[in-house]
C-alpha cells in the first residue's frame, strides 16, 4: 500500500482551514457504539458546549452530520413549508444559498439585496419584515465571498414581536466572534465546523429555541420502522428525513431514536474543538480574530494594496483585498500554493477576478503565521513586477504592530 502524503500547509482561506493537532488526535480515539454510555455522554457534553459556545440556554443545541450547509438545510426543511414566505437579505454569495434552500422546500422567496461589499441596515430589515411578514427571516452573519460582517443584533427582537421566526447563518463567524444567542433571541442559529472551531468539515453545531421547535414539531413525523405510537401527521409533515429536526431531537435526548448512525468520531473532533476554544474564551477567541485582522490590514496597506469593502462593517476573520492591476489572480494564487505551501482564496461571481480573500480563522491565527504569510505573499507580489510593492515595508509595518501591541 501507497502511504497518503500530505504536503504542509498555511491555509489563509477562508476555510476549511488547519486543525490543533489535539483534535486531530481525538479523531484517532477507538470508535464507540453510539448508544454506548461512554458515548451518549460525550453526546451530553458536546450539547453542553455547544451552549456555551452559544451563549445560550437553548436546550436544543446539537450538530448535524453534514457540511455546514447541511445545518442550514436541516433548519430550512423543518421550518418552511410550502407557500411560507421567507425573507432572506443577501449581501453576497451565501444569501442566495438560502434563498436557493427555501426554494426547494416549496417557500416563497422574498429578497432585499445591497451592492456587493456593503451590508443592509437593520432598519431596512425590519421595514422588508413588515411589507413581507414571512414566516421566516434567513439571514447570513458573516458573507464570506465579500468580507461583511452583517449587524443581527436588533433582528431577533424583532422578530419575536411580529411572530417571526430568525433563522443566522452564523457558519463563518461562529467562534471567531461573539455570537450570544439569548441575549439577540434568535431563534435558530447554525455555526461551522471548518472555520473558526477549526474543526475538520463534515459535523455542523446548531442550537434552536422552544419557540423554534414547537414550530417544527407541528411537523413531526418519525420514520415507520422505529415509530412507537400511530400518530398521523398533517400532510405539511417534514419531507427530509435526514434533515429532520424533530427526528434528531429525538436522538439529541434521553428517548435515543435510532435515526442515523453518528459519525462518532467527528463528535469526538466537534467535542475537542469546542473544548479549546472555551477554554480560550468566547471573548478572548474573538479578541485574537481582531487584533491579527488589525496587524494583518495595516501590513496590506502598506504593501499599497486596497481594502475591499465597506470598512465599518468588515468581518474580522477575512481580509479582502482588491487584485492589484497585471497580477493573474489564479496564476498569482497557485504560485503561493506550489512556492510557499500558503492557500489563499479567490471569490465568487462577479468578484472571482477582483479579489482575493485571506482568511484568518481559528488556530491557524498566530503571529508566527501572519509573519510567513506576509512575508511570502508580499515577495511573491513584487517578484511578479507589480508596481509599488515593498515587502520590507510590508513586513517592518507588521513587526512594529506586533511590538507595540
Ligand atoms: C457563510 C457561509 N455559509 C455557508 C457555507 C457553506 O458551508 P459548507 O461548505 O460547509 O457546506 C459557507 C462555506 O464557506 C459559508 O462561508
Amino acid at each position: 500500500m501507497s502511504e497518503l502524503k500530505i504536503p504542509k500547509r498555511l491555509i489563509m482561506t477562508p476555510g476549511p482551514v488547519s486543525v490543533d493537532p489535539r483534535v486531530s488526535q481525538a479523531m484517532s480515539n477507538s470508535i464507540l457504539g453510539q448508544f454506548d454510555p461512554d458515548f451518549t455522554s460525550i453526546m451530553d457534553e458536546t450539547m453542553t458546549l455547544i451552549r456555551k459556545s452559544f451563549l445560550t440556554k437553548n436546550q436544543w443545541s446539537f450538530p448535524i452530520d453534514g457540511t455546514s450547509r447541511a445545518g442550514l438545510e436541516s433548519v430550512i426543511s423543518s421550518i418552511v413549508e410550502p407557500g411560507d414566505r421567507v425573507l432572506v437579505p443577501i449581501i453576497g454569495r451565501f444569501g442566495h444559498l438560502f434563498a436557493e434552500l427555501v426554494q426547494r422546500v416549496g417557500g416563497i422567496v422574498h429578497t432585499i439585496e445591497c451592492p456587493l461589499g456593503e451590508v443592509l441596515p437593520q432598519e431596512e430589515i425590519i421595514k422588508a419584515l413588515d411589507m413581507v411578514n414571512p414566516k421566516v427571516l434567513a439571514i447570513v452573519h458573516g458573507e464570506t465571498s465579500t468580507g461583511r460582517l452583517q449587524p443581527i443584533d436588533q433582528l431577533g427582537k424583532a422578530c419575536k414581536e411580529r411572530g417571526i421566526y430568525s433563522v443566522v447563518d452564523a457558519v463563518a463567524t461562529y467562534m471567531g466572534t461573539t455570537i450570544p444567542v439569548d441575549e439577540w433571541e434568535l431563534d435558530a442559529v447554525i455555526g461551522g465546523a471548518q472555520k473558526c472551531l477549526s474543526v475538520p468539515s463534515g459535523i455542523t453545531p446548531i442550537t434552536f429555541n422552544d419557540r423554534f421547535s414547537e414550530a417544527i414539531n407541528t411537523r413531526k413525523r418519525v420514520e415507520e420502522g422505529i415509530r412507537t405510537d400511530e400518530k398521523t401527521e398533517r400532510e405539511t409533515f417534514i419531507k427530509s428525513n435526514y434533515f429532520d429536526l424533530t427526528q434528531l431531537q429525538d436522538y439529541w435526548s434521553p428517548k435515543r431514536l435510532n435515526h442515523h448512525t453518528e459519525s462518532t468520531v467527528m463528535v469526538y473532533a466537534l467535542n475537542t474543538g469546542l473544548k479549546i476554544a472555551l477554554d480560550e474564551g468566547v471573548e478572548q477567541r474573538s479578541a485574537r480574530h481582531e487584533y491579527h485582522h488589525k496587524g494583518l490590514k495595516k501590513a496590506l496597506e502598506a504593501l499599497g494594496l486596497k481594502i475591499y469593502g465597506d470598512k465599518d462593517h468588515e468581518m474580522k476573520m477575512v481580509i479582502c483585498v482588491e487584485i492589484p492591476d497585471g497580477v493573474e489572480a489564479n496564476q498569482f494564487r497557485q504560485e503561493l500554493l506550489e512556492q510557499f505551501g500558503i492557500e489563499i482564496a479567490g471569490s465568487f461571481g462577479e468578484l472571482k477576478d477582483a479579489i482575493w480573500r485571506i482568511g484568518l480563522m481559528g488556530y491557524g491565527v498566530q503571529k508566527q503565521n501572519i509573519l510567513t504569510f506576509i512575508s511570502a505573499f508580499s515577495l511573491l507580489l513584487s517578484q511578479q513586477g507589480v508596481k509599488g510593492i515593498d515587502p520590507t515595508k510590508a513586513l517592518n509595518t507588521l513587526i512594529k504592530y506586533y511590538e507595540q501591541a
